[in-house]
């Protein structure tokens, strides 16, 4: 949700900025810009992504201080008044921002009452003539972002140029913010991986900092003026491969990199001769996973898809009650919180405000919460300051797909430790791990031979809605298949447990309706199968997604398999077919399928 990249050093500026830029467009593609400054700093900005920002841009730009903004818009519409940077009126002070200012009204309000012109409709752009007002007091950069800030409400991540000072002042509060230390050259992004091909030395500023950038020094204080505590750390570098390569999208390459991202995700944490998980990281002895009462996992999007397998995974092996909720409910609904209870916060990006927020509930209230997060050092992953890390690699197609299967893996390694100290015999424990071990190849095996995606696309690419239906642990699954195929096709798709089906959503299908079923061979199949022969008889067309050698091949119109695999993974594997129909139905239908319209990756506001 909004990306910012800044720069200070020996080294021109502008083409820093844009590739950091391309490398942070997933988190907000609305609008573009860049700011340098060579005495006087000049700013170009444009609606649209990089690529249209490439073709306003002279062919050099000099200066060696900038700051860039790839914007989701929040307050104003999309346009290029309001994309980032914003000036102040005299031009001495130019921002990015990311977050909202919840007073902006008023400051807006009383700028205006001073005379000041206002240039855009954004939030932001109340900051940088307020800092310039500030900075008349005593020519001071910091100071003058710090009593700024203290006017504000609300989230930002700032960063923030001077005509008249060689320095970056940069200020957290909500909003992510690494600052990257090389070689007499400093750097400043909203998330690591942009940073990552300048250096492994980042400071992840905390909320209440603020950062003094120049070429050769960082000086760290805090909202309030005294020194910060935040510390500088070395980023991983087996972080994975960033880069497109011979992939033709983002979301292909990284369905396809599922069977390896399982494989690091479970590696190490196998017990196999105890039947058990290994899961160091979230610090929980056996005596305090005996007396657990309940667990609660919280998330967002795909994240609440996958916290919703691993509930029932979890009730089912541990045989403690779970239950996973949407994250951005959670405080809104003054939830009691047992302070022996276990709380998981699942997320991808480890930035998703409403998790933030809904963490911070349960903190308050004197509960433990354990991060389920991919990025590495995100605010999520320190907030919780345990938990499991899914180790995805990057994952930069907004429609989530790997990280899915991981979260989706994660915790089930962590039902399994659970369940081992728990409920289950070590029998079933070994069972549970060769399946989990045999996950990677089936994957690979399935991804050969795909089946029958395109009949399905066909199928689906003009329908008025897509109804997505499983039960037990495949009803989460049916709702992540209905999730991608929205979110990147932009068809108007539900998912239901298909037991529920014939309360409702059966009113909807008419001759030629799509029906996706996901029926592995459980205990649930042949429930499913008749919720199937409901929906023929209404004149649907099924799309069935089942199990290689089950007896029920011939119930769907258009049958796709998945290598048969253990009952409680079957998840795993049966969302890969939906992944699959989605992306080629975005792709059918002329869609941007790794930059979906409206949609940001890391949604840093509630
Ligand atoms: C956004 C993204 C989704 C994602 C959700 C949660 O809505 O578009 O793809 O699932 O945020 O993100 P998180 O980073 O917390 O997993």
């Amino acid at each position: 949700m909004c990306g910012i990249f800044g720069y200070i050093g020996p080294h021109q500026a502008a083409p820093l900025l844009v590739e950091g830029l391309r490398r942070l467009e997933y988190r907000g593609y609305d609008s573009t810009g860049i700011a340098v400054k060579n005495g006087a700093v000049t700013i170009h900005k444009k609606v649209g992504k990089v690529q249209e920002l490439r073709t306003i841009l002279p062919a050099s730009i000099k200066g060696q201080i900038g700051i860039a903004h790839t914007r989701w818009a929040t307050h104003g519409g999309v346009t290029d008044e309001n994309a980032h940077p914003h000036a102040s009126s005299e031009g001495k002070v130019v921002i990015v921002h990311n977050g909202i200012i919840e007073n902006a009204r008023l400051l807006r309000t009383s700028l205006e009452v001073q005379g000041v012109e206002l240039q855009s409709e954004t939030d932001s752009e109340a900051l940088a003539h307020i800092i310039e007002r500030e900075l008349s007091i005593d020519n001071n950069p910091e100071e003058a972002v710090r009593r700024t800030l203290r006017q504000a409400r609300g989230t930002w991540g700032i960063c923030v140029l001077f005509t008249d000072h060689d320095t970056i002042v940069c200020a957290r509060n909500g909003s992510p913010l690494i600052i990257g230390q090389g070689v007499e050259e400093m750097f400043i992004s909203s998330d690591p991986h942009a940073l990552t091909a300048h250096t492994q030395q980042v400071i992840y500023l905390e909320d209440g900092d603020i950062a003094t950038l120049t070429a050769t020094s960082v000086k760290l204080s805090t909202l309030t003026g005294g020194a910060s505590d935040t510390k500088s750390s070395v980023l991983e570098n087996n972080w994975g491969e960033a880069e497109l390569g011979d992939f033709p999208h983002y979301m292909l390459k990284e369905i396809y990199e599922q069977p390896d991202a399982i494989r690091h995700c479970i590696s190490g944490r196998l017990d196999r001769a105890g039947g058990s998980g290994r899961l160091g990281g979230l610090k929980l002895t056996p005596a305090t996973l005996a007396k657990i009462p309940h667990v609660r996992l919280l998330g967002c999007g795909t994240s609440y898809n996958a916290a919703d397998i691993g509930g029932l995974l979890i009730e089912k092996l541990a045989r403690i009650p779970a239950v996973a909720q949407i994250s951005s409910e959670f405080r809104h609904n003054d939830p009691v919180i047992n302070p022996s209870a276990l709380h998981f916060a699942v997320t991808q990006s480890g930035e998703t405000a409403d998790t933030i927020s809904a963490i911070k509930e349960i903190q308050l209230k004197g509960g433990n919460v354990h991060g389920v997060v991919n990025v590495v050092g995100s605010t999520i992953a320190r907030l919780c300051g345990r938990g499991v890390y899914i180790h995805s690699g990057p994952e930069q197609a907004v429609a989530s797909t790997k990280a899915f299967s991981n979260m989706v893996t994660a915790l089930t390694m962590f039902a399994l430790q659970v369940g081992r100290s728990r409920n289950i015999t070590k029998e079933k424990g070994i069972e549970l791990i060769h399946g989990l071990q045999q996950i990677p190849h089936l994957l690979e095996e399935y991804l050969e031979s795909q089946g029958p995606i395109q009949e399905a696309v066909e199928l689906v690419k003009d329908a008025k809605s897509v109804l997505f239906l499983g039960r037990g642990i495949s009803a989460p699954v049916a709702q992540e298949g209905a999730l991608k195929l929205m979110e990147i096709a932009y068809i108007p798709c539900l998912a239901y447990p298909a037991g529920e089906m014939k309360h409702g959503p059966i009113a909807l299908l008419e001759e030629g309706s799509p029906v996706i079923f996901i029926a592995p061979n459980d205990h649930v199949k042949t429930k499913t199968v008749s919720a199937i022969h409901e929906c023929r008889a209404r004149g649907a067309k099924i799309i069935l997604i089942h199990e290689e050698g089950d007896d029920i091949a011939q119930e769907g119109d258009v049958c796709i398999s998945v290598p048969k695999v253990h009952n409680l993974l079957s998840p795993l594997l049966t969302v890969v077919p939906l992944q699959l129909i989605a992306y080629h139905t975005a792709l059918a239908l002329g869609c941007d399928v790794d930059r979906p319209r409206n949609l940001a990756k890391s949604v840093t506001v509630e």
